[in-house]
């Protein structure tokens, strides 16, 4: 089996595949009923929110869509907080649907700076709502998103949160960190495959849900609310993508939020420190790196491609490249979902012999 160390998809446990190869059911039926109310159950544990949580067909590009056109109105001002590829995504979006985007970037593999997110609130008090990345895989860095949300809610806005690639697997309290609407998906720390979103409201989500005129009609959070009272989503599901959910969620839940951050934060210190000690750099800011992502810098004379191709072809590891601006700059090893030291290890392991082998050391 290939040793899949992207950032997502992420390797499916046995169970979750087993349970994709069942027949379909009734999607407007009672056992599927059962299965979205439990599974908005254990999403709400693990979200640890209070909230309403949906559950989208999508892509995480369709949350954060949904996310923007469900809470803001053409001309709104938004506040974009970004430090990577994943940050400009979510301001693109919000500027196509006819926000007023105010951007606030920070240097790619540096987290979001908090005095520069007041200051940019003080300076505009007509912003309604902070676009921020939790975790930005195209860099590996999260975001010090306990201190970023008292400096968004001083101000009263709202918060709309990519948590793509953190939320199940690192910690995230969408209630007692203010988040607004919280989205990630399924393959990332879900331990499932590409195709469902997963999005979280506040009340004061769905106040301004209420005033919201951005237009939307598949993504309408109103109807998804008013279908999951019914035991259904407004339009048909992934049905296999469910029945995988309904048992990574039963799988994590076993495991316990907090084993699975710990683990997760384990796996990430692991992966820096075997990078740092092959003479390899981290790309992030040690201090805000990431514990579902390591970013890689490439230097002395390093062929990535030619790396990640011996690393695949003869070890059955593959790793990520760099994104954008990125691309030949860093390599990204993936370490969320259904992961542990030993798979880091491996990589670690097979780095060492094929780094000599791909022009490392020698400028
Ligand atoms: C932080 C973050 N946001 C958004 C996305 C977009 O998700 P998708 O590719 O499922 O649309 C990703 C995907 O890697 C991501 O890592």
């Amino acid at each position: 089996m290939e040793n899949l160390r992207i950032p997502g998809p992420t390797p499916c446990p046995d169970e979750v595949l087993q349970a994709m190869s069942r027949q379909m059911i009734n999607h407007r039926g009672p056992e599927f009923s059962r299965i979205l109310g439990d599974m908005t159950t254990k999403l709400k544990q693990l979200f640890q929110t209070k909230g309403d949580v949906l559950l989208l067909t999508a892509a995480g590009t369709g949350g954060l869509e949904a996310a923007i056109v469900n809470t803001l109105s053409p001309g709104d001002k938004v506040l974009s907080v970004s430090i990577g590829v994943f940050g400009d995504r979510f301001a693109s979006i919000a500027e196509q649907f006819g926000a007023d985007v105010i951007p606030l970037r920070f240097e790619w593999g540096k987290a979001a700076d908090v005095d520069a997110i007041r200051r940019a609130l003080q300076a505009e008090p007509t912003i309604k709502a902070v676009l921020v990345t939790h975790n930005e895989t195209s860099t590996g860095v999260t975001n010090d998103l306990a201190s970023i949300n008292p400096v968004v809610k001083e101000f009263d806005k709202l918060l709309l949160v990519d948590a793509v690639s953190s939320l199940g697997s690192i910690e995230l309290p969408v209630d007692d960190w203010q988040c607004d609407v919280t989205v990630t998906c399924s393959q990332k720390g879900w331990m499932i495959p590409p195709g469902l979103a997963m999005v979280s409201l506040s009340p004061e989500a769905w106040q301004a849900h209420a005033n919201a005129r951005m237009p939307r009609f598949y993504w309408d959070f109103t109807r998804a609310k008013n279908y999951l009272e019914r035991g259904q989503t407004p339009w048909t599901p992934a049905v296999s993508l469910v029945f995988a959910l309904a048992v990574s969620l039963e799988m994590m839940l076993r495991e316990g939020l907090p084993n699975i951050i710990a683990r997760h934060a384990r796996v990430g210190k692991a992966t820096r420190d075997g990078i740092k000690s092959l003479g390899l750099s981290l790309f992030a800011d040690e201090r805000y790196a990431s514990n579902t992502v390591t970013a890689v810098a490439v230097s002395d004379g390093l062929d990535i491609k030619k790396l990640r191709q011996i690393l695949r072809e003869e070890y059955q590891i593959v790793l990520a490249g760099g994104q954008q601006r990125l691309d030949g700059k860093i390599f990204r090893i993936g370490h969320l979902g259904w992961v542990t030291e030993n798979d880091i290890e491996a990589v670690i392991s097979a780095l060492k012999v094929v780094l000599p082998q791909t022009g490392f050391g020698e400028c």
